[in-house]
């Protein structure tokens, strides 16, 4: 490995201060050891450090607690310098390393910043961008995820990793790629896409009356005529798009994948590093072939909300429907919010259980040290540019020590509940192409379900709208607009067996093809629910223009959308009505609800403030047989169960300015301080690791 300049000067710093540098010691086995339940991590970059500096930062690292770090997701012109010039020792030094320090490793494939020789050399594998502009060296993601020269070079350094590192014991995991984000538009991808939509629709007849082409003379006459539309467009056609890029998404994803999994120990997890709420492709489609989701968790500018965050956990655990990792968490503040606020002290602790609570088994801080330049310069770190610890490590360091502690209580343990809230990828594009209301936000729609139904069931999963359903005594789903055959199969098999869905604003107004569905919404469940949406308005936001509703759920008004149902059966009923307001709604159900059989089906037109949504959520869970995972805890704590092998563990963290006493509901074993306790007082930020007895 070539010693760079800024290399030259950490390693001058690390001298001026003094740290204590031991010589390289010779390569060894890395001893396997027992793995720790919770990891707590750092995204280690060791090849912008002299191997010198490395021993220092490990030792940091270890007393800290940092059981893993993840190496390599952007070091591919440091492992291939030149083409077919490979240079894996240091990586070779990287890992041994940090084994001599109990540290293990997940290693990231660098395929998400392709050195300059090779963008040079094959300027057809980058990407075109949405203004039909090549993009060019210098950042990272110039890549096109369609183009089968690139995949050919990424699957060769992949392959050549999984040979070299595939049973390495101190090798734990692989991340594929890093954040996938970037499309790319030009005629070879075009091509694609037409070959997609022929494979997809088989005819151009199919294609033309599915998406109603004969609108605006659309019509198509040959495959090649189908353009790529992102943004405003056929509302088919937008969709096909988004259902291509993820299918080109998961096929860029296997292609790295197949030759890992052919040269790794199935001990090793394949994951990518998703993002969260991000939908720029259906995380369905690309997860199932993963054996661990992870997302990168970053709150940006100011605070930590704990809903919206805790939704994006719960979202997350539903993708392969296990527990996650929290791939990248910012240490205190990022670089790119539009002010880079720093998490209070105590607030990093705070998120770390919080994050370990949603059913995350680990949690990585981005990134260790501060690059010596580089677009990030100003990122939170760990260790600053000159090598010593900044404030927030011995935050990280405490937060550390918790986990070794508490790991073995939570060892087995996930979050199980009683709730699902159904998401969608299709629902939540179809509803940002035609919000209709431009403050209909199909996240703080579903949030606005999640928030209430959280506070009382304490526990939710976020899953897909196709997903086994038998295990839920509720069902949510707040903004189901796309609904495939698929999912009304399931869900109406839900609800014939038993169980209580509850369907909100907008629910089945169009079918898979994203056209409208020719009975009125909910479409196929409107039988079951014996009513439907006789018409929907959007509600400004100008004083005056809130639409009142009034019912078992108190008195309250509807914002951003309203919509007016009828019952056509005599066993439906209503449980909520507009007041006086455009004429139309005057007196008329705003939500309804019909028991069938065992089960039942509630929909509800109105979009209700907080109190009115916490009735509804108190309603819904009592009339479904829905407990409280741990019981009444004051606002603004929040309270985590998660349970197996035999133990019920339940996390609490107060948010509240204020402390806090939580009464518990039989004496627990604090597992951090290991009392026995009936009752515990958190201050600001405080945690409590509770196991029932
Ligand atoms: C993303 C990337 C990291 C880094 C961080 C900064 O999550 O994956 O490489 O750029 O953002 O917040």
């Amino acid at each position: 490995m070539t010693v760079s300049l800024p290399q030259l000067l950490a390693s001058a710093l690390a001298g001026m201060l003094a740290i204590a540098i031991p010589s390289r010691a010779p390569a060894q086995q890395p001893q396997p050891e027992a793995h720790p339940p919770l990891y707590l991590g750092a995204a280690w970059y060791p090849e912008q450090w002299p191997e010198s500096r490395w021993d220092a930062d490990l030792t940091l690292m270890e007393q800290a607690h940092i059981r893993f770090v993840r190496v390599g997701e952007f070091a591919w012109s440091t492992m291939e310098p030149t083409e077919g010039n490979y240079d894996f020792t240091w990586l070779d030094h990287a890992i041994d390393d940090a084994a001599r320090h109990h540290i293990y490793v997940v290693l990231g494939t660098p395929t998400a910043a392709p050195p300059a020789w090779l963008t040079e050399k094959y300027p057809g594998t980058l990407r075109i961008d949405e203004n039909g502009r090549r993009d060019g060296h210098g950042n990272r993601q110039q890549f096109n995820w369609a183009n089968p020269k690139y995949r050919e070079l990424a699957r060769d350094i992949a392959e050549r990793m999984a040979k070299r590192y595939g049973h390495n014991p101190n090798v734990i995991g692989w991340q594929i790629d890093n954040e996938y984000a970037r499309e790319s538009y030009g005629p070879d991808v075009q091509k694609q896409f037409d070959e997609w939509c022929r494979e997809h629709y088989k005819t151009l007849d199919n294609l033309n009356t599915r998406w109603t082409t004969a609108y605006w003379s659309e019509s198509y006459t040959d495959w090649s005529q189908i353009p790529i539309q992102e943004k405003y467009g056929n509302p088919g056609l937008l969709l096909s798009w988004k259902r291509f890029v993820s299918d080109t998404w998961r096929s860029y994803q296997k292609n790295q994948l197949d030759v890992i999994r052919a040269n790794a120990d199935p001990s090793q997890f394949i994951t990518t590093n998703m993002m969260g709420w991000f939908d720029g492709y259906d995380h369905y489609t690309v997860s199932q072939d993963l054996d661990l989701a992870s997302w990168d968790d970053y709150v940006g500018r100011g605070h930590l909300d704990p809903y919206r965050n805790g939704a994006a956990h719960d979202l997350t655990r539903g993708f392969l429907r296990k527990n996650f990792w929290v791939m990248e968490t910012q240490p205190g503040f990022v670089n790119w919010a539009p002010v880079n606020t720093a998490l209070d002290k105590g607030e990093v602790r705070a998120m770390a259980w919080h994050d370990i609570g949603h059913g995350a088994d680990a949690v990585e801080y981005w990134q260790w040290r501060s690059d010596l330049n580089g677009q990030e310069e100003l990122h939170g770190t760990l260790v600053g540019a000159d090598g010593t610890p900044v404030p927030l490590y011995s935050e990280v360091k405490q937060i550390g020590a918790e986990f070794a502690k508490a790991g073995p209580a939570l060892a087995g343990t996930s979050p199980h509940s009683q709730v699902a809230i159904l998401h969608d990828y299709d629902s939540r594009w179809a509803i940002n192409w035609q919000r209709h209301n431009q403050n209909f936000d199909p996240i703080t729609q579903i949030v606005s379900y999640y928030k209430p139904l959280r506070e009382v069931a304490q526990s939710i999963d976020i899953v897909q709208d196709t997903a086994p359903l038998d295990g839920y005594k509720l069902v949510v789903a707040p903004g189901l607009e796309v609904l495939t055959d698929a999912a009304a199969k399931n869900l109406i098999a839900y609800v014939e067996q038993g169980g209580h869905l509850v369907l909100g604003q907008r629910s089945a107004m169009k079918n898979g093809d994203n056209g409208l569905q020719p009975e009125r919404a909910p479409g196929p469940l409107a039988s079951l629910l014996g009513g439907r949406v006789d018409q929907f308005y959007a509600i400004d936001d100008k004083p005056g223009d809130t639409v009142p509703v009034t019912g078992v759920w108190g008195s309250t008004t509807s914002q951003i959308w309203a919509e007016q149902l009828s019952t056509s059966k005599p066993d439906t009923e209503v449980l909520m009505r507009y007041g006086k307001s455009n004429g139309w709604l005057d007196g008329q159900p705003a939500a309804i609800t019909r028991k069938v059989g065992k089960g039942r089906i509630t929909y509800i037109g109105a979009w209700m403030d907080d109190a009115a949504m916490l009735n509804a959520a108190k309603w819904m869970t009592k009339i479904s047989g829905v407990t409280p995972a741990f019981g009444p805890v004051p606002a603004g704590v929040d309270v985590y169960p998660r349970e197996g092998n035999g133990k019920k563990i339940f996390i609490l963290v107060n948010f509240n300015k204020a402390p806090e006493t939580v009464a518990l509901p039989s004496p627990m074993h604090g597992v951090l301080d290991g009392k026995t306790v009936s009752a515990v007082t958190l201050a600001h930020y405080g945690v409590a690791v509770l196991e029932a007895k």
